[in-house]
């Protein structure tokens, strides 16, 4: 008996030792089903969230990976390459102070025994921080600045090696990839970040990133050090999180991590982690103390009342929610939330509206996430499963240069699309409301560059192709930072890399489609990018690419600017409230590749990749005059077949339309494939 449980410790023990030795790889997209060793006031909450530290102060809290984890084998060659991300948020009780950080930590044990609170961050303690026989490495996001320890500010980031001097930090922020420049983050914003983390064991270099929730892994880090771990790691290491709170009240929470060994830690599911919890100070209610009796007399006579009531609000609230939706669960709102979160769609939060819908601002009762809410008829029940499941795959698209999707809630006989919200409104603002909202040069060609680069991401950079077709100035929302990012998904199809785009009805705007889109109703890669290409020459000539209402030939935007071209002026086609102050290079550039994807022909247009490479000067634009372009290759698809489309929707300029049916989310759904 003693020798089977031996041999059976045996046998558990090396499988331990064999599952260590493995190239870990752990993804925690939420921590409800994750078996982490926790200790101080560290918890996981029942929707999922880590919460490391809670409303008590000089606390700390760790959450350890619960098994040891192998860094070299054998027990004196290199530390092997690691790569980690998470999603971190801190929130503070006070707006302008905060409790201390959040560290990523390898240690060689579970619980950082004899660590401190406050400026420790539960990492070391007064005595140990700075001794090689730590053996600790850890990356802090630190709100405190601790002079002790030569913090250099109170927003930082550092890589910490056995002590809390950082072998290296700097102000909390990232580089954007658009444009290089360095953008502040605050750690306790209360706004969810994510973290990167890599160790390359081959060229002893630590690398750690920090981004906006969203905004996708800036590509220069915003540190980079040349240090060699190899000494610092044991052979088996544990590896986790810890926290500290001082004396402001302060919450720090994960919402997912990933971690991988001798490889790059998987991606994080961004729809599929907890919410955090509203922020905001709860305010005592005077009736509470002073008026309790009042109430509870009050309550009594309007008990009945509120009986009818409650009916009433059920039914104002009911939504239609089917049992295949169940799969789509998180990317589900609740009507009620979103009835809250638009103080009941009143006109005054109305954001605009476009030919499905109308759009609202509102505000998430939890997360206090500033959201704009589509409402889109539909009347058609059919199809209903697939198109949900697109909007779902859409829903997952991440890019910076597209307006995120958060999901969706149906009722009756609508469907309400949530999406984030950017806080610039949307591009045609800018272009048609001078000079009380107007962009430079500068500001119109980031923008250009970023819709170009989004569009590509659509057409290329994902799983599934995915044809916007609706590309337009007044789709382009700006975010608080100006940057362009093309929304309105809700015409998006996707199709399967490989398969022919099927036959659907024409869906668009009159000036964006392409002549053999009206012709054949099929939207292809090649229809955006002649939509882009009157995007291109709307942005920088200020103009619509047809003015409603008087259809001669010098209200075809397209037109013009060829005849200026024609002339060798192409200039003097562009915006005159853009100033002088700008590149004439990069106008021309832009004016003439608006051409170049304005051709009829489909195959003469570039693909987006070739335009963002021209954008990007990596690229020499192919000249004009020897592709031998004409105002007759050009040629506007005014005669074709628009008539009908004039005749029927005589106001439809800046309003998708539907060939063939005047509900523009039916002709979504059908077309089915
Ligand atoms: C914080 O968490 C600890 C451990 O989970 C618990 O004992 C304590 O009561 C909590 N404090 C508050 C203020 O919630
Ligand atoms: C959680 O991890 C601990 C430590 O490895 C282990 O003892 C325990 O059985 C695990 N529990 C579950 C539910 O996996
Ligand atoms: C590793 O240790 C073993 C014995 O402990 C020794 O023989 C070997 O030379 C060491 N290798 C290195 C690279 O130090
Ligand atoms: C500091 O931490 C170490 C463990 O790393 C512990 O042995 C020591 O007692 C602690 N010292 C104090 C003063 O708490
Ligand atoms: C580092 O810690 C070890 C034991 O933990 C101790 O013997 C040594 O004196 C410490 N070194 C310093 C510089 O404090
Ligand atoms: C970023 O923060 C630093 C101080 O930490 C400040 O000097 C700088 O002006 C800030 N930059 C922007 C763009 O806000």
């Amino acid at each position: 008996m003693l020798v089977l449980i031996k041999l059976i410790l045996l046998v558990v023990s090396a499988l331990v030792s064999f599952a260590s030795s493995q190239d870990l790889s752990i993804t925690y997209n939420g921590f409800r089903s994750a078996n982490l060793s926790l200790d101080g006031i560290a918890e996981v909450t029942p929707n999922g969230l880590l919460k490391l530290t809670n409303a008590t102060r000089q606390e700390k809290g760790h959450a350890f990976f619960p098994n040891p984890v192998s860094f070299k084998n054998p027990p004196n060659s290199s530390a092997f390459s690691f790569s980690t991300t998470f999603i971190f948020a801190i929130v503070s009780e006070d707006p302008i102070l905060c409790g201390h950080g959040i560290a990523f930590v390898i240690a060689p044990t579970k619980g950082l025994p004899g660590a401190l609170p406050s400026q420790y961050l539960g990492l070391f303690n007064g005595t140990n921080t700075g001794n090689d026989t730590n053996h600790v490495f850890a990356v802090e996001l630190d709100t405190i600045q601790s002079k002790e320890f030569n913090d250099i500010n109170d927003n930082h980031v550092g890589i910490d090696i056995n002590g809390l001097n950082s072998k290296q930090a700097k102000p909390a922020g990232y580089y954007s990839n658009d444009n290089g420049i360095f953008q502040n983050l605050t750690l306790f914003s209360g706004k969810a970040m994510q973290v990167w983390v890599d160790y390359d064991g081959t060229a002893k270099h630590i690398s750690v990133t920090l981004a906006p929730i969203r905004a996708g892994e800036p590509s220069k880090p915003l540190l980079s050090l040349t240090y060699d771990l190899s000494s610092v790691l044991h052979e088996t290491m544990y590896i986790g999180f810890s926290s500290s709170t001082g004396s402001v009240l302060t919450f720090h929470y994960l919402l997912g991590w990933s971690f991988k060994m001798n490889g790059v830690a998987q991606g994080l599911d961004l729809s599929q982690l907890p919410k955090l919890p509203r922020v905001g100070h709860k305010k005592k209610s005077k009736a509470l103390t002073i008026g309790l009796p009042i109430i509870l007399i009050a309550s009594l006579s309007i008990g009945i009342s509120g009986v009818i009531y409650r009916v009433r609000i059920k039914k104002k609230f009911t939504e239609v929610l089917e049992e295949w939706e169940r799969e789509f669960g998180p990317h589900r709102f609740k009507y009620k939330d979103l009835y809250i979160a638009t103080k009941g769609f009143r006109d005054k939060g109305l954001l605009g509206r476009g030919g499905f819908g109308r759009v609202y601002h509102g505000v998430l009762p939890s997360s206090k996430l500033e959201v704009a809410v589509k409402r889109v008829s539909h009347e058609s029940r059919q199809g209903m499963k697939q198109f949900v499941a697109e909007i779902v795959s859409i829903g997952r698209l991440r890019h910076r240069n597209l307006v995120p999707l958060l999901g969706y809630c149906r009722r009756k006989d609508e469907l309400l699309l949530v999406y984030e919200y950017m806080p610039n409104g949307s591009l045609d603002r800018f272009l048609y409301q001078q000079p009380e909202y107007t962009l430079n040069w500068n500001q119109r060609f980031r923008v250009i560059r970023g819709v170009a680069s989004g569009l590509f991401y659509l057409h290329e950079g994902w799983e599934q192709i995915v044809i916007h077709g609706d590309v337009k100035a007044s789709n382009v929302l700006l975010d608080s930072e100006l940057n362009g990012r093309l929304g309105d998904f809700g015409l998006a199809r996707l199709y399967d890399h490989g398969t022919d785009p099927q036959t659907t009805h024409v869906v668009g705007t009159l000036g964006y489609l392409a002549p053999e889109h009206t012709r054949t109703g099929k939207a292809t890669t090649r229809t955006d990018v002649y939509a882009f290409g009157a995007f291109l020459l709307e942005v920088v000539c200020g103009r619509r690419p047809i003015e409603p209402h008087s259809p001669t030939e010098d209200d075809i935007l397209v037109d013009r600017v060829f005849s200026c071209w024609k002339k060798g002026q192409i200039l003097e086609a562009a915006d005159a409230n853009m100033g002088l102050d700008y590149v004439k290079e990069e106008v021309e550039l832009v004016m003439k590749l608006g051409l170049l994807c304005s051709q009829s022909e489909p195959t003469a247009r570039p693909s987006m990749r070739q335009v963002v490479l021209y954008l990007d000067s990596a690229l020499a634009l192919p000249d004009l005059q020897s592709l031998g372009i004409s105002a007759t290759g050009l040629s506007f698809a005014s005669q074709e077949g628009f008539s009908d489309f004039n005749l029927s929707y005589p106001s439809s300029m800046d309003k998708p339309f539907s060939h063939a049916s005047s509900s523009a989310a039916e002709s979504l759904l059908s077309g089915g494939r």
